[in-house]
């Protein structure tokens, strides 16, 4: 892969997995501009590769991501922030067709929680921290804190996380509330495997069918049920102009395992 300076991208799980590692250790992998640009570029590289099919993301050392780097935005004016939209090319994240799965190794806080809940699908180690310390700074979440996280977690615990800063969430509570799909105990090794592991999985279906199921589930973030039902029904005829739905039905029909080859 690409050589960049604050983060890794590798291929892995047989060529079928990009893998994108945080690492900025010294500062608790903070999330400076120029590490959240290396982030996008190999992201939308991994997108537009053929033979991948999934993502995972994860930080390396103690922290997933600690936050934006403080030290980087704390003198900005509201002009600069508001005209410069500083963050504003974090939702290309969201822009990832291929599925994208943050291991979350440790402390995923701010801005780290928000890119963590801007995936697709959160696998927490067992030293995994949740937490939105904006207001402790004087600000408040700007990428997505205040709206994702109380889908993920309900009112009452998304307001007592972001109005005192404090509260932070661990793993096994993560997982109970559905912020995370499961914690996975022991080393970050174990973790990244695990992630890479379930990365190897989706990469085994359908590209296309996997993108338009992705499309459509995250539909349900974005607009209320009765559109939402209609959309996904407009994404499920779709499917039956590819070849690879002709494939997995008659792969089941015949008794074998499909064989998906669509791009
Ligand atoms: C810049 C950071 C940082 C951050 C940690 N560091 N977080 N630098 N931006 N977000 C740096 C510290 O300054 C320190 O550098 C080094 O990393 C190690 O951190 P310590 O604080 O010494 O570690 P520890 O005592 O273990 O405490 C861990 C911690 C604490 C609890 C995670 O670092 C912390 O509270 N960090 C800030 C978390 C936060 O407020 N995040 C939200 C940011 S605002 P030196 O040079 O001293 O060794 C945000 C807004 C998002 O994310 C909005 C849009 C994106």
């Amino acid at each position: 892969g690409k050589e960049y300076e604050s983060i890794h991208a590798t291929i892995v799980g047989d060529g079928t997995v990009g893998l994108v590692t945080l690492d900025r250790p010294k500062a608790l992998n903070a999330l400076s501009h120029a590490l959240m640009v290396e982030v996008v570029d190999a992201l939308q590289a991994f997108d537009a590769s053929p033979k991948i099919g999934a993502i995972v993301i994860t930080g390396k050392g103690k922290a997933f991501a600690a936050g934006a780097d403080i030290k980087e935005m704390k003198d900005k004016t509201f002009v600069d922030a508001y005209a410069s939209r500083f963050v504003h090319h974090w939702n290309a994240v969201t822009a990832i067709r291929k599925p994208i799965i943050a291991a979350v190794n440790g402390y995923a806080l701010g801005g780290g929680c928000e890119l963590a809940m801007m995936c697709d699908i959160i696998i927490a180690g067992e030293r995994a921290q949740f937490g939105q310390p904006e207001l402790n700074l004087g600000t408040i979440p700007g990428i997505g804190g205040t709206q994702r996280l109380i889908r993920e977690v309900g009112k009452s615990r998304a307001m007592e996380m972001v109005l005192t800063g404090k509260h932070f969430m661990g793993a096994q509570e993560a997982a109970q509330r559905g912020l995370a799909c499961r914690v996975v105990p022991g080393e970050d090794e174990a973790l990244v495997a695990e992630a890479i592991s379930l990365a190897k999985e989706i990469s085994k279906q359908s590209k296309p069918v996997v993108a338009l199921a992705k499309e459509s589930v995250n539909t349900a973030y974005e607009i209320g049920l009765t559109e939402g039902v209609r959309r996904e029904q407009v994404l499920f005829y779709a499917t039956f102009g590819l070849q690879d739905q002709k494939e997995g039905m008659s792969a089941f029909v015949e008794k074998r395992s499909p064989e998906f080859k669509d791009k």
